[in-house]
């Protein structure tokens, strides 16, 4: 462990080895709890929170019978858990010339792997493929030290909001609530070792590299969200005028209000670190 190890610069500690709790059998032993198969096209549950779908708050929604509401959620499940699992490939990139940095970066890098594990094996439970990412490449060029670390925490952290409230939601299917219960615990860690890096990283850098970061930080945020607000997904679930749907939803007053609320916790650190709340505006 090096002298700057965030461990003991924060005085936090960081498991030794990976969680053997998340994986493919998380998804199996659920799906055994409840006694049954895959549900794949059965559209009477929800999969994530209701008031986290993206339609949320618009005409639509109201419009909209219960099973194919229902159906909408397996689908935004799905593209949740393929975008995470994209998002988790270039986590993985990147921690991949940071090996010395820390032990934990191991520990990190194999949980990551196992996550990705859970949720494509929780995309055959919800009989949709994995979906593909819209977004570009945010590893292209390799990113500093400062915005490896800061993406990946407001990535981190917006995921692990999103898992923490299907998991503790009863309204949510048995095995969304297993996978992302899982996925949340392993999260809180990956947080911790995110800020503890950043609060040795931010404070050394000039205001100019503070501002390009809060600007990179804000170009990646913009493009998290609208990976949210897919065309593809609504016309896979069936709603008429996809397009339409995704030019709407993405403006509604309440889907701007609850990505502000999902981001706010995800820049304070950030913005108690030295970063410029204006500059990372999204
Ligand atoms: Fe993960
Ligand atoms: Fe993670």
């Amino acid at each position: 462990m090096s002298s700057a190890s965030p461990a003991r610069s924060s005085g936090q500690a960081f498991h030794a080895q990976p969680n053997t709790l998340c994986g493919a059998h998380t998804v199996e032993a659920a799906e055994r709890a409840e006694g049954g198969q895959p549900v794949g096209a059965q559209d009477s549950a929800w999969y994530v929170v209701p008031e986290q779908l993206s339609i949320y708050g618009t005409e639509l929604y109201d419009e909209l019978s219960p099973p194919d509401k229902h159906r909408l959620s397996r689908f935004e499940a799905a593209l949740w858990a393929s975008n995470t699992v994209h998002g988790e490939d270039q986590v993985l990139g990147g921690l991949a010339p940071r090996g010395d940095l820390h032990y934990f970066v191991g520990v990190f890098a194999a949980e990551e792997v196992n996550h990705q594990q859970m949720f494509r094996s929780y995309l055959q439970h919800l009989g949709v493929e994995l979906l593909p990412t819209r977004a570009v490449g945010w590893m292209t060029p390799p990113l500093t030290e400062a915005e490896f670390f800061a993406c990946t925490y407001v990535f981190e952290d917006i995921v692990g909001r999103s898992n923490r409230a299907i998991a503790k939601d009863e309204r949510c299917h048995p095995v969304a609530r297993a996978v992302n219960h899982a996925h949340a615990v392993e999260e809180a860690v990956h947080l911790n070792f995110g800020r503890a890096n950043l609060a040795r990283i931010i404070p050394e850098l000039t205001e100019a590299e503070r501002n390009r970061l809060a600007d990179q930080v804000g170009s990646y945020l913009r493009a998290v969200w609208r990976e949210r607000y897919r065309s593809d997904v609504y016309e896979l679930a069936g709603l008429p005028k996809p397009w339409a749907i995704a030019r709407q939803a993405w403006s509604a007053p309440r889907q701007v209000a609850h990505r502000v609320d999902y981001t706010t916790r995800a820049l304070r650190h950030l913005t108690v670190l030295g970063l410029d709340p204006e500059e990372i505006a999204s």
